[in-house]
């Protein structure tokens, strides 16, 4: 199966350390917030991270590991890409959101910045609560012109326009387990423009 990877973009090495430099960056930025509301250690179990399936489960195992802080970890279920398809027909939510984000801080995590229509989807449902704050944190941000401008507060890397899988992003539900961020050969992908 494996055999279908034609290059690595990014390896294992550059992942770990950009994953542990994310999470050391934003868990200090989320001190910073609660120590200026006076809130203390415990600070009422205000951070929760939301994190967006399937793609985002390995990226965020990973980064809320590197985050030595009190927090709540929910998942949210996001369809965008049906089947073997590459190409975004919008976002459509699967699963419910957790209700109870008011005066929370909320991190909203997810594999890749795309089209942008999956975490605007996400982001506006989330500020419906009346979080606290709101963050978005991706791992890769492709350089697209987005269909929908949607800022990310934390991003692991820049990617050009390719089809990238591993490390949680999948084609066709396959190769997330792969754990490099990796290129597929080009008959797989690509057949549905
Ligand atoms: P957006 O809504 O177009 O920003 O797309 C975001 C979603 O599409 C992400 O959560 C990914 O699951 C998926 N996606 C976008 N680009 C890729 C890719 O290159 N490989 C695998 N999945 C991708
Ligand atoms: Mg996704």
């Amino acid at each position: 199966m494996m055999l279908d990877i034609e290059r690595t973009l990014i390896d294992r090495e550059a992942i770990a350390e950009r994953v542990r430099e994310m999470g050391g960056q934003i868990a200090r930025d989320l001190e910073r917030d609660l120590a200026a509301e006076g809130a203390g250690q415990d600070h009422g179990g205000r951070v929760a991270i939301i994190a967006v399936m399937t793609g985002a489960l390995i990226f965020t195992a990973d980064l809320v590991r590197e985050m030595p802080l009190k927090l709540s970890l929910e998942l949210v279920t996001v369809s965008s890409y049906p089947g073997s398809s590459t190409m975004s027909k919008g976002a459509a939510m699967r699963s419910v959101l957790p209700k109870d984000l008011r005066g929370k801080h909320v991190l909203i995590v997810d594999d890749i910045l795309d089209s942008g229509q999956t975490l605007d989807l996400v982001k506006r449902l989330v500020e419906e609560q009346a979080p606290a704050t709101v963050r978005i944190c991706v791992l890769l941000r492709k350089l697209v012109p987005r269909v929908v401008e949607v800022a990310a507060d934390y991003i692991g890397f820049d990617i050009p326009n390719e089809f990238v899988v591993g490390y949680g992003l999948d084609f066709d539900g396959y190769y997330r387990n792969h754990p490099e961020i990796a290129v597929l050969r080009r008959p797989l992908v690509g057949g549905d423009a």
